[in-house]
């Protein structure tokens, strides 16, 4: 049955012309997910990372940094939906700061470090089937982004959705779109080596490249820690943060006994036994950005040598065929990390960086925190945190973007005296509302409003 399921997923993709990597990639996943294979990392077989060079510490001269610069491109992933916020089109083009989207700040980014630094820094864009035209289109409203010779972006690429109940391709009549599915970040590998686009670098006298997620806006270009790659000699590097007790989820690195490599450990390849020591900022001190750093002579020849093919672990990811329906068929999807990719690049490094390089909006409780006055854009486009940023918390009827935008009509309120924001049930907040000390709206019962001006307290409203 299930051998019916791989080849009907492999006509489906080679009629819609996926390349052959991708084709090939998944069939490998596939089978992984057929065999039930876990891809667990047991505490037993690794080491923590060791005490990692700070880039705050580096001693770099600015002329070295500015020259690794000089050879550096950026690499934004920006082919996720933002299905956990309702969306089904890039995150990045939702507005982040006034009417600046992700998208403008990056550009913003980019152009001022060209201007400050007397570099060409090239911006990329991984989009996918469903962010490649909004994005472009986006990106068309400037003429300086593109640099000669170089693509502006490249496509990922695509791959059905299996039905849950016999891992065969899903149909989906209403809407045959979400039939398909991007296969998550580390499609970065097969997408890059269909594209040529390592090549095409390479050949302009690029040397490295700089890749994050384009929902993280703290990953603007860095000669700092550009210079510190381009000195390391290492194929590829990742930035990490120091763990605060509130950082529970995501990928970490470990170093594995048996051969020294360092490898990523999803929370999904965590055993249930080794939950809490994974967790343990004693023992794993550091957490994984995503930002990465590879040079891109060992890319291509890693991408020439697999054929795009890279050994990364299978992530299962299990949602349903309309995401904005949870009713709708159960369907499995298969995906990678990127940063999965460390355990192949033999010499791969790591190197511990400032939390203000990990801004990250993954739900509207991080998306309310970046809209507001917790934050400022300075003149080169930096998200810099004003104050230590409060623990939001809001309930299920802001989950979408369409939910949270219809409750704050007039913006944000401020959240610059709050340490923490819970919302409980349904408010509509008015205009300048302010947050105070460990806030808290209760629920209601049903839909309240917090009225323009006033406060919002450990004790719920306070009139203004
Ligand atoms: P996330 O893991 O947050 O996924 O992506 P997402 O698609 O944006 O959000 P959900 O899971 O649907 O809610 C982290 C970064 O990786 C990119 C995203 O655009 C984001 O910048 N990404 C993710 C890709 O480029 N391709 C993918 O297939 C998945």
């Amino acid at each position: 049955m299930t051998d019916t399921g791989l080849q009907q997923a492999r006509e489906k993709m080679t009629a819609a012309g996926v390349a052959p990597a991708a084709i090939e990639t998944f069939t490998r996943f596939y089978g992984l997910l057929e065999s039930g294979v876990s891809g667990l990392v047991r505490e037993d077989d690794v080491d923590p990372l060791p005490q990692l060079a700070r880039a705050d510490a580096l001693g770099l001269s600015d002329d070295d940094a500015a020259a690794a610069l000089a050879k550096t491109a950026i690499i934004k992933l920006n082919g996720g939906l933002g299905t956990s916020m309702g969306m089904d089109k890039a995150k990045s083009l939702l507005p982040v700061r006034g009417e600046l989207t992700f998208l403008d700040v990056i550009v913003g980014q980019v152009r001022a470090a060209r201007a400050s630094t007397g570099t060409r820094l090239p911006l990329i864009l991984m989009n996918s089937f469903r962010t490649q035209d909004d994005t472009l289109a986006l990106l068309g409203r400037y003429d300086d982004v593109a640099v000669d010779g170089l693509p502006l972006d490249f496509l990922q690429n695509r791959e059905p959705k299996l039905r849950a109940d016999d891992l065969t391709p899903v149909e989906w009549p209403a809407d045959p779109d979400l039939e398909w599915c991007p296969p998550g970040h580390g499609d970065l590998y097969p997408a890059l080596h269909a594209g040529g686009v390592v090549r095409a670098l390479l050949d302009a006298g690029f040397r490295y490249a700089s890749v994050s997620n384009s929902d993280n806006l703290g990953a603007a270009p860095d000669a700092r820690i550009a210079g510190w790659f381009a000195a390391s000699g290492a194929p590829y590097a990742a930035e990490m943060c120091l763990k605060t007790p509130a950082d529970v989820k995501g990928g970490q690195l470990v170093v594995r006994k048996a051969d020294g490599r360092i490898v990523q450990r999803e929370t999904a390849q965590t055993h249930p036994d080794d939950v809490a020591v994974s967790l343990d900022p004693a023992r794993h001190r550091y957490f994984h950005t995503n930002n990465l750093w590879f040079d891109l002579e060992a890319l291509a020849a890693e991408l020439d040598r697999t054929g795009g093919v890279l050994e990364l672990p299978l992530i299962r990811n299990d949602k349903t065929v309309d995401p904005a329906d949870p009713a709708s068929t159960p369907v499995v999807q298969i995906e990678s990390a990127m940063g999965a990719a460390v355990a192949v690049f033999e010499g791969a490094t790591a190197i511990e960086v400032g939390r203000e390089r990990f801004l990250p909006v993954k739900t509207t409780n991080d998306l309310l925190v970046l809209r507001s006055d917790v934050y400022a854009l300075t003149d080169d486009f930096r998200v810099v945190a004003q104050v230590p940023a409060p623990l939001v918390s809001l309930s299920k009827a802001y989950k979408t973007i369409a939910g949270f935008d219809a409750r704050f009509p007039a913006g944000p309120p401020s959240l610059r005296e709050a340490t923490a924001l819970t919302v409980d049930g349904d408010w509509t907040f008015g205009a300048d509302v302010r947050v105070q000390g460990d806030a808290v709206l209760p629920d209601a019962g049903s839909p309240s409003v917090v009225p323009d001006g006033a406060a919002v307290t450990a004790d719920g409203v306070v009139a203004g």
